[in-house]
């Protein structure tokens, strides 16, 4: 008999840690963890198993099928909006192929099982593509099907591997004489800006937020890369994790979408170093824009319209923006650089 695992790519990033404490803790969920990075020694107990790998590597993924018998995936692992456009091609290997490779690995899985294997997909705020500043500070909350034309590479990537993720769930082989169904259940939400107190992002675009309060924690002084009136979606990171969970344990039949955004609160950069200045007076920050970052952001929507998973699922975030920074964040910066 094979064990029965969930699988988590990018295990080791910001969304992997919170996700398998709650899955091992409370859900008791057998975890096989995948990371190209080490893992961190305090999550390793927390699995079954980790693998240091690389998601291209389909020698790897074929074994794993035949070891595990594999009920979800949760495909964490790509590289980020501020890092791919250092190297667009080999972001787009690892966004797109990577998740390629994952979904092969899904169909069969699905296959050996006779019963879907459910997928769960992190897209971004980065699908969306605002043509102008203006545009941007009239649209109001953006729903999903609307300026969907991203800048970034990673915004591609993103929105592309929510196609295929549609494909592969609604589509697959649709010429083979007997419909062979891929067995995948793919489901998506695109996260706002993610903020954790206990992890930093790398490589991303809405990590000024983060590294605002990260910094401040830590007495370092911070130049925030975009201009104070910017303004994004962001939520804290254990409603991502909600979130997640919510979406995977949905009934089918409830869902009228593959892709749903999520968000909970939208502070301006100044609004941000408002909340953070207040908690740590002696914190140095500086605004320094930085002509291209703050390009990529202002092609972002401000804010986004979140009613499909309210109605469809039942999100609620438990963390608006004074209890994320109040009972979440700023005590734990507080505790872990102390
Ligand atoms: N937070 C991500 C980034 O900035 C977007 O998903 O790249």
């Amino acid at each position: 008999m094979r064990k029965e695992v969930v699988l988590i790519t990018g295990a080791n990033g910001e969304i992997g840690h919170g996700l398998i404490s709650y899955l091992s803790e409370i859900d008791k969920t057998h975890i096989l963890a995948l990371d190209v990075m080490p893992i961190d020694e305090e999550l390793r107990p927390k699995c079954e198993r980790f693998i240091q790998g690389d998601i291209l590597d389909n020698m790897l993924l074929g074994r794993l099928v035949a070891e595990y018998e594999i009920r979800a995936i949760y495909h964490l692992a790509s590289i980020l909006s501020t890092k791919a456009e250092y190297n667009p091609e080999t972001a787009h290997k690892v966004n797109v192929e990577g998740t390629l490779n994952l979904l092969r690995l899904a169909v069969e899985q699905a296959g050996w099982q006779g019963k879907p294997v459910k997928f769960l997909y992190p897209s971004s705020i980065a699908a969306y593509g605002l043509p102008s500043l203006l545009i941007k500070n009239e649209a109001g909350k953006v729903k999903e099907e609307e300026w969907c034309n991203p800048t970034t590479m990673y915004g591609c990537n993103k929105l592309y591997c929510e196609h295929l993720g549609r494909y592969y769930t609604k589509h697959y082989r649709q010429l083979a004489a007997e419909g062979t169904p891929s067995g995948i259940d793919f489901r998506a939400i695109r996260f706002p800006g993610l903020i954790s107190a206990i992890t930093t992002p790398t490589g991303g675009t809405s990590d000024y937020g983060p590294e605002m309060l990260h910094h401040a924690a830590m007495g370092i002084p911070y130049k925030c890369f975009v201009r104070p009136d910017t303004r994004l979606p962001f939520m804290a990171m254990p409603d991502a994790i909600k979130s997640l969970l919510m979406l995977e344990n949905a009934p089918r039949k409830a869902l009228t979408k593959l892709v749903y955004n999520v968000t909970s609160f939208n502070p301006s950069a100044q609004e941000f170093f408002e909340i953070v200045i207040k908690a740590f007076p002696e914190a140095r920050i500086t605004f320094e824009p930085d002509i291209a970052r703050q390009g990529i952001v202002d092609s972002w929507p401000a804010d986004v319209n979140d009613e499909a998973a309210k109605n469809d699922w039942g999100w609620k975030p438990d963390y608006g923006e004074e209890k994320a920074f109040k009972d979440y964040l700023i005590p734990a910066v507080r505790a872990r650089y102390a």
